[in-house]
């Protein structure tokens, strides 16, 4: 139990989670608490009153009790945490606000529950750890390919020494976002060459990033899932790391071969400053390495790239190729397919709840992480993600900017956690409880 509730708040009822940001990613985790028996959403905040009215739809359509509402200004969800006697709270807002509104809720005895990435910049990695340790509330970052069937799985594998002692893995976020940076202002998707104001959803905050900073601005889908793999923070420890950055073509050439673009559109004179693919390797004080790439900008199909290789074999998998070799299992030098493995080795907590899980976005993995926040604020338990993975995981996006702009040199990480890594235990999903 955490020092900053108080267990009679919680205790026998249902969990009070209240949300601030109900747009895309908000009403997603919404949808999932709506179908649980053991929370009440007693008031929800969003500056758009469009937002606000679907997550209220929602609620009633489900047969809620309909929420208090806040979101008169940008600091609205200030009176919410004050006021509500919430439990815990789901953060599911641009960037720039993730710290800040974390650091409230711990400050107000709310377990904060934040999207990725949980933090910008160094000093913001900081204030989530310090705030952490000064009130006692946890903050869980909601990182929801942790909870990934195919991930879980090579985590058990990880565990039961299949793959002998890890030295090497790659992942990333291989995403083609132009549709997703870009849009006209009334469909969330496509349609449109326009950020910024004359943008809706992420076009009208997320692309500016690109514009403005060089560096992999998304690590946390990539490195999450390896660095419970690789004990980060708990027995391990990210050291430092180097990247580079290629040059910008992928923004402008959208803009200007898209039809409602072209070049003498006014976005297409803009110099981007993300290179359109962004390389991290991250040295770890187990000796090992860790390949992370950032490729947002290009025509592609979705990847994650995962890649996980010890003394003992490698598996490389992603949704559409997932292939394994384990010396002394198949024949030599052949990869074989990863069915039987993934079957095999499904983590309890697919065995138990994957039935149920499918339908609930992004192929079952945001139930998990929904579940894992819900369950954890109910009891009062310690993150299975917190603020020392928050901080760690986030902190690559401000290293690899600085490593870019000095011509890759070498970024030495925190140690967030002040030394306690080495006596810090695995527990991120131990069994099939959470
Ligand atoms: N884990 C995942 O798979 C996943 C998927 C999508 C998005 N995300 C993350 O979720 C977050 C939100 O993304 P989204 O797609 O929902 O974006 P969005 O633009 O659709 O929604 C953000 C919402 O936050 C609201 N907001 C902005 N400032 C606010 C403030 N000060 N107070 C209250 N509300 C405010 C906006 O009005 C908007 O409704 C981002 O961090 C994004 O990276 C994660």
């Amino acid at each position: 139990m955490f020092p900053g509730i108080s267990y009679a708040q919680v205790q026998n009822q249902k969990a009070r989670i209240g949300f601030i940001g109900t747009g895309g990613r908000g009403r997603s985790h919404l949808k999932n608490l709506l179908l649980r028996d053991d929370v009440k959403i007693p008031a929800i905040c969003d500056i758009n009153p469009v937002a606000l009215q679907k997550a209220k739809r929602m609620m009633d359509e489900q047969g809620f009790e309909a929420p208090v509402t806040y979101g008169d200004n940008a600091y609205s969800y200030l009176n919410m945490l004050e006021k509500e006697n919430l439990d815990g709270v789901i953060i599911s807002t641009p960037w720039l606000w993730h710290t800040r509104m974390s650091v409230a809720a711990m400050k107000a005895g709310v377990y904060a529950g934040v999207e990725v990435s949980a933090a910008n910049t160094l000093q913001e990695c900081w204030d989530l750890v310090n705030t952490y340790e000064e009130t006692g509330v946890p903050v869980m970052i909601l990182e929801n390919v942790c909870y990934r069937r195919d991930v879980m799985a090579v985590l058990q594998m990880v565990r039961e020494g299949l793959f002998g002692e890890l030295i090497h893995a790659r992942c990333g976020y291989q995403h083609d976002l132009r549709a997703v940076k870009f849009n006209n202002g009334k469909q969330k998707h496509g349609g449109g060459v326009e950020f910024g104001e004359n943008a809706i959803n992420e076009a009208s905050w997320r692309t500016e990033h690109s514009l403005y900073r060089n560096g992999d601005l998304y690590p946390t889908h990539g490195i999450g899932p390896i660095g419970n793999m690789f004990d980060i923070n708990r027995g391990n420890l990210f050291t430092s790391l180097v990247s580079i950055a290629t040059k910008s073509r992928g923004l402008h050439d959208y803009i200007v071969n898209h039809p409602e673009g072209g070049p003498e559109h006014p976005n297409a004179q803009l110099r981007w400053k993300l290179g359109d693919i962004v390389t991290t390797t991250i040295s770890t004080a187990r000796g090992e390495s860790i390949v992370l790439t950032h490729d947002t900008n290009l025509p592609r199909p979705y990847s994650l790239g995962f890649r996980v290789q010890g003394t003992g074999g490698i598996t490389e998998f992603d949704y559409h190729t997932r292939r394994i070799y384990i010396e002394g299992a198949g024949s030599s030098h052949r990869w074989e397919e990863m069915d039987a493995y993934l079957e095999k080795y499904d983590h309890p907590l697919w065995e138990k709840y994957g039935d149920y899980a499918e339908g609930s976005g992004h192929g079952g993995m945001d139930f998990f992480v929904d579940h894992a926040f819900v369950e954890v604020v109910k009891r009062q338990l310690p993150a299975p993600l917190d603020a020392y993975d928050a901080a760690a995981w986030s902190a690559i996006t401000p290293l690899s900017e600085r490593s870019v702009a000095n011509n890759g040199a070498p970024q030495d990480f925190p140690d967030f956690t002040r030394g306690r890594w080495m006596k810090r235990e695995n527990n991120f999903a131990p069994g099939d409880d959470y």
